[in-house]
Formats: structure tokens, C-alpha cells, sequence
């Protein structure tokens, strides 16, 4: 079987653009993006977490759609603003907002900070009133509940660093409302990611909403409650959760409060709208085991290496060879340079395999380790390839190295 992107032969892209190559569907990130707009309709506010996959072509793509955006750097609103995005329509998370970034995030006139922690109120407040603006706040909250994934990429238990922590949420309110230069509009939350389950991200509604209430009743009436994002998408057999029946509960859950709905999603909108094409460089054996070596490495998508992260791996073409059991590896030297381990693959040297599933914190988390250059990417819609990053060069990388060129 000949794989395909849209109308577009996978091998014919690799020829044409070579490898490893980024490979993106635009009807994918449209479907993705729909599928939340369905759910939930269209008074809930998207925003894209630029994290998952900032390339600016894909950003353009939400922004047409309407997306807000998720930033947690400035460079990531400076993207946002270059690839046509709305500041209005912006929300800045992360535990570690420099005061440059506040100021420019300010001046652009976003929508909201997500702040973490009481000396980033202070830090907000004071740039504001030298601005002599008033900030957009919301609080994120650390709900205490066990999101059921990762280690690595649980963020919403109080052993981990991120968001202020129940018992606290309170009086941090209170103390934000005292801050004349801040103006306060909603609360936060964000438990973790590639959540295959609802009950952990419904647990965290409900202890917001609980939350929210007791604040209305002191006097602080917030505008918007904005779950995060965390759903997680299908890499290997995972029963994902339904959308709509989430998005269900959590309108129920809202009853007749007027709040605003926000939404952080990042994976489920583009993970499974984009591959990473690789050429197999060579096949060999150590005593008993196979490798199959390919030309993208750990630096290109280093899921695997750093979470164990499965990612389904194929040949792009229908091949004669059998089967047989091989780790699938990089170039790069390091015994965690690895895509797969002991999987079933036919595949022989010169032959192009599907990396799946690499939409989402592949390109985006890549690196220049040993000196490689970060793939050229692809975006596909319907018969049109358009190459949306230029493969990188090694005067691009030596650059900024002065001293001895
Ligand atoms: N909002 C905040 C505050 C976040 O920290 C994240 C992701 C998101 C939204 C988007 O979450 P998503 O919908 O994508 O699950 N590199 C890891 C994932 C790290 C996620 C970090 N935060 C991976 O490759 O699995």
C-alpha cells in the first residue's frame, strides 16, 4: 500500500523535498480544530498552545479558523502576531514570565496573563503601573488531581511546580484584587497532557467551579473559566475521550453561571496531522538483534527518547520483504537515539518509513544535537505540497559563532 497525505504520495514528497521531512495535512488541523467547535460551539474560546507545533504557516491556519492562541514565551506571541494572529484573542501561560516578556505582552494588549504565583502578581502589577495600564489576570489553580499519564507531563498535582495551590486560591484572589494595577477575569487550570480519560480534567472543573463560587460570594466575580488543554490523541490503541460527551459534562457543570469558556488545546489538534518522513540509511545486526538506522534522529522527534513514547512506524510503500523484529534508530550517538524498540517492520536500505503521530512537540522540540540541521517542513492541502520551512543549512547554524569565521 502506497501511503498518502491528502492527495499527495508520501515518497512523492520525499523525493521532492528529501528527508527527514515534516509532512503536514491542512484538512487534518481543520478537522481537529472542527471537532472542538462542535463540541463545544462557538462561544467557546479556542487558543491554540503554540508549544505544540509554532511553525507559522499551521498558526495562520488556526488563526483563519478563528483560534485564540496559548503562548508561554514571547517568542511565541511574536509568532502569533507575525503569522496574523489576534493579541486580543491571546493568553500567556508558564511559571516564568520575564519582565521584558510581560512588557511586550502588555503593549501588544493580550487578552489575559495566567499567572502562577504571588511574586508574578507583583511582577504584573508593578510593570503595569509604570505602563500606566491595568493587567488582564486569571489565576491558574493547582487542583490536586491525578491526571493518570506521564510523570514528565502531569502538571496538576501539588508536588509540581506549576499553579497556585488550592488551599491558597483564595487568598491570592485577594490579594490580587488588592493590586490596583491588575483587573481580574478568570481562573485557570491545566493538569497534565495526552489525558485518555475525562474524570481527572472533570475533577478539576468541579473543584474550580466550587472555587469560583466561593470567590463570587466574597465579591470577586471572574468572566472566564479556561480548562487547559491535555487530550490526548490515538499513537498506538489508547481509547481517547469523547469530545462531545466532555464537552457535555462540563457545560452542565457550568448550569447557569456566565462564564466564558476557554480551552488550551495543543496535541489533539495537530499530533495526528502531521508525519515525519525517513529514509532507512542501512540495516545490520548485532548478534541476535536488528537495527534498521534511518536519517532522522532524536534531535528531529525526541518523544521516544525522552518519554519512551510509542510512535507507529510503517513503510511509505507496499515492499516484498518480510517482517522481522529491529530496533528502528538514528544517526546520533547515543544509545537513546531510538524511534521504536523490538518492532515489526519490512523494510530494507533506501526504503522511506512513516514516522506517525509527529504533528505535535516533534518539530517543535527539535534540536541541532551533532550538528543536524532541523528538517524542512510540508504542508499539504488537497494536491498542493507547500513547503512551509526551508531545511536548515550549517552556515545557518555556525552564524552566530563570530569569533573564529
Ligand atoms: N496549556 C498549558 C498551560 C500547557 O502547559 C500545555 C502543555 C497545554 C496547554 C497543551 O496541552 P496539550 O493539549 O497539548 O496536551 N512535550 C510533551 C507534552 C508537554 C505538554 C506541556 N504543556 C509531549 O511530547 O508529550
Amino acid at each position: 500500500m502506497t501511503l498518502y497525505c491528502e492527495e499527495l504520495a508520501l515518497s512523492g514528497l520525499a523525493e521532492q523535498f528529501g528527508t527527514p521531512l515534516y509532512v503536514y495535512s491542512q484538512q487534518a488541523l481543520t478537522d481537529a480544530y472542527r471537532a472542538y467547535t462542535d463540541a463545544f460551539g462557538s462561544d467557546t474560546l479556542l487558543c491554540y498552545a503554540v508549544k505544540a507545533n509554532g511553525n507559522l504557516s499551521i498558526l495562520r491556519h488556526f488563526a483563519s479558523l478563528g483560534s485564540g492562541f496559548d503562548i508561554v514565551s514571547g517568542g511565541e506571541l511574536e509568532r502569533v502576531l507575525a503569522a496574523g494572529g489576534d493579541a486580543g484573542k491571546t493568553i500567556f501561560s508558564g511559571v516564568g514570565k520575564s519582565e521584558a516578556e510581560i512588557e511586550y505582552a502588555l503593549e501588544a494588549g493580550i487578552k489575559c496573563f495566567n499567572v502562577e504565583s504571588l511574586p508574578e502578581l507583583d511582577r504584573i502589577n508593578s510593570i503595569a503601573a509604570r505602563l500606566g495600564r491595568r493587567a488582564p489576570i486569571s489565576l491558574r489553580i493547582n487542583p490536586d488531581v491525578d491526571a493518570q499519564t506521564h510523570p514528565y507531563i502531569s502538571t496538576g498535582l501539588k508536588a509540581n511546580k506549576f499553579g497556585i495551590a488550592m488551599d491558597d486560591a483564595e487568598q491570592a484572589y485577594r490579594y490580587a484584587a488588592g493590586l490596583p494595577h491588575l483587573h481580574i477575569r478568570g481562573i485557570d487550570c491545566h493538569i497534565g497532557s495526552q489525558l485518555t480519560q475525562s474524570e481527572p480534567l472533570i475533577e478539576a472543573c468541579e473543584r474550580l467551579l466550587a472555587l469560583i463560587d466561593r470567590l463570587s460570594e466574597q465579591g470577586i466575580a471572574l468572566e472566564h473559566l479556561d480548562l487547559g488543554g491535555g487530550i490526548g490523541i490515538v499513537y498506538q490503541n489508547e481509547t481517547t475521550l469523547d469530545l462531545a460527551a466532555y464537552a457535555d459534562t462540563v457545560k452542565r457543570l457550568l448550569g447557569g453561571r456566565s462564564l466564558k469558556l476557554i480551552l488550551e488545546p495543543g496535541r489533539s489538534l495537530v499530533g495526528n496531522a502531521g508525519v515525519l518522513l525517513t529514509r532507512v540509511e542501512f540495516v545490520k545486526s548485532n548478534g541476535d538483534k536488528q537495527f534498521v538506522i534511518v536519517d532522522a534522529a532524536m534531535n528531529d522527534l525526541m518523544r521516544p527518547a525522552l518519554y519512551q513514547a510509542y510512535h507507529h512506524i510503517e513503510n511509505a510503500e507496499a515492499v516484498d520483504t518480510s517482517p522481522f523484529t529491529a530496533d528502528i534508530v538514528g544517526p546520533v550517538c547515543e544509545t537513546g537515539d531510538f524511534f521504536a524498540r523490538d518492532r515489526e517492520i519490512a523494510a530494507q536500505a533506501g526504503d522511506l518509513l512513516v514516522i506517525r503521530s509527529a504533528g505535535a512537540y516533534a518539530a517543535s522540540m527539535g534540536s541541532n544535537y551533532n550538528a543536524r540541521l532541523k528538517p524542512a517542513e510540508v504542508l499539504v492541502n488537497g494536491r498542493e505540497a507547500k513547503l512551509v520551512r526551508r531545511r536548515e543549512t550549517q552556515q545557518q547554524l555556525m552564524q552566530n559563532e563570530l569569533d573564529c569565521l
